[in-house]
């Protein structure tokens, strides 16, 4: 009797969960640490990955938080080594999250030669004063000399975070912020609006009444941002991410008429849109590893104490029903431009969108937020806009499976 191999799993996602001081919109899980916590966080994440290791052949690795840039040299070094041991280096598309203020040439260097190839750097806004106001450790020189210093190093694919909405951002302030952030050139940028996250200094201001929501002005910032993108040569491919158009240029639509993924899109983020599997470490990340989902501790301390012991920090697993997961599934891929293609969909999930969802289609179509072809459905650039409504339109919730 042939004992059964696990599938290989081909995405590493790996949380850095220090910041130099936490920004007021903030809700991922950092703090600002001792060197001493972040140099046991590195030996803990040494034996994490060792952990992993069996079943883990990435071709995406994704180092976020978090400030990985915060790393220093000699902790990179011992990351890098353990991968190296695991066999967990060469990925083709390997990303690490950076901020403007932690960048220097010997860490750019030291990154690329150990086959880091793309870097994705929290810009968020080109304004002195909202970047004061958003608690940002960086000023807008920071942000031109240290993207020319990841030139410099050979990395010929970054990344730039923006967000719009920001209060006190009018039009003009987010115009002149896209356009100098397009003329650097990137080759992908990702923009958010501004999420009201609870327990952050942001989300008390607007509750103590200090600024009002003004969605009419989000709206428009949206349209301008997926108009100038546009003409600057990037394609939206996921409600906020864009890509360079392959250098030939053409418009890239499929037969249906349906737009294709940007090569130069994240494929790690992309994997979890459409479903993939990926192994997530680190305290609080997540990962999706055969039909289940684990959450580890967001806890450094804890996360540091359980590794020391030799085991994993999980703090919760949990294996959805598989019409729940195709839901999620659905939801997740909508959010991406292509949408979903309906043989890809019932590979993916084993369902089939125009039996469980025909009626959901029907109504965003209607509502003018979606199209359907022979062959698949997709939101508009409008309906994107709504993407987060559709989702849960597509959920389907059941009891889980805990253990
Ligand atoms: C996890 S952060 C990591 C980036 C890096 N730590 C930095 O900020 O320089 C990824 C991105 O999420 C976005 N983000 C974080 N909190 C947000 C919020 N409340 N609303 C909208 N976007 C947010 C920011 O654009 C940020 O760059
Ligand atoms: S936005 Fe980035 S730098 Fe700011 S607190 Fe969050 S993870 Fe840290």
């Amino acid at each position: 009797m042939s004992a059964s191999v696990a599938p290989l799993v081909s995405s590493l996602y790996v949380h850095v969960p220090f910041c130099a001081q936490k920004c007021s919109y903030c809700a991922f899980y950092s703090e600002a640490a001792s060197g001493e916590l972040i140099q046991r966080y590195v030996s803990a994440l040494v034996r994490e990955l060792e952990l992993v290791s069996a079943d883990l052949r990435p071709t995406t690795i994704f180092f976020g938080g978090g400030t990985p840039s915060l790393l220093n040299l000699r902790q990179w070094e011992q990351v890098f080594g353990a991968m190296e041991r695991h066999g967990l280096l060469g990925a083709q598309e390997f990303t690490v999250e950076c901020n403007p203020a932690t960048v220097s040439a010997d860490k750019a260097k030291l990154l690329r030669d150990f086959g880091v190839n793309r870097i994705s750097m929290g810009v968020q806004s080109l304004d002195e004063a909202l970047l004061d106001r958003l608690g940002r450790v960086h000023s807008r020189e920071m942000v031109f000399k240290s993207f020319d210093v990841l030139r410099r190093a050979g990395f010929e694919n970054l990344n730039l975070d923006l967000m719009f909405a920001i209060p006190g951002q009018t039009m003009d302030i987010w115009r002149a912020t896209l356009d100098e952030a397009l003329a650097l050139g990137s080759e992908h940028l990702s923009s958010y609006e501004v999420i009201y996250e609870e327990d952050t200094p942001l989300y008390a201001q607007l509750n103590a009444g200090e600024f009002d929501v003004n969605e009419e002005l989000a709206c428009d910032m949206y349209e301008e941002l997926v108009a100038r993108t546009d003409a600057h040569g990037l394609a939206q491919y996921e409600i906020a991410n864009f890509a360079r158009r392959a250098a030939q240029g053409g418009t890239l639509t499929s037969e249906s008429g349906t737009a294709l993924i940007p090569s130069r899109a994240c494929r790690h983020n992309v994997n979890y849109w459409r479903g993939g599997s990926f192994h997530g470490i680190g305290p609080s990340a997540t990962g999706y590893v055969q039909g289940m989902r684990t959450k580890n501790w967001s806890n450094t301390q804890m996360y540091c104490e359980q590794l020391e012991k030799g085991v994993r920090a999980i703090e919760s697993r949990e294996k959805l029903p598989p019409l729940a997961r195709a839901g999620e599934t659905a939801a997740f891929g909508l959010r991406m431009n292509v949408g979903w293609g309906f043989e890809e969909f019932l590979q993916v999930t084993g369902f089939d969108l125009r039996n469980e969802w025909a009626a959901d289609m029907e109504e965003l179509m209607h509502r003018g937020r979606a199209v359907k072809t022979s062959d698949g459905f997709r939101l508009t650039s409008h309906g994107l806009r709504f993407a987060d409504s559709a989702a849960e339109q597509f959920l389907r919730t059941q009891e889980t499976v805990i253990s």
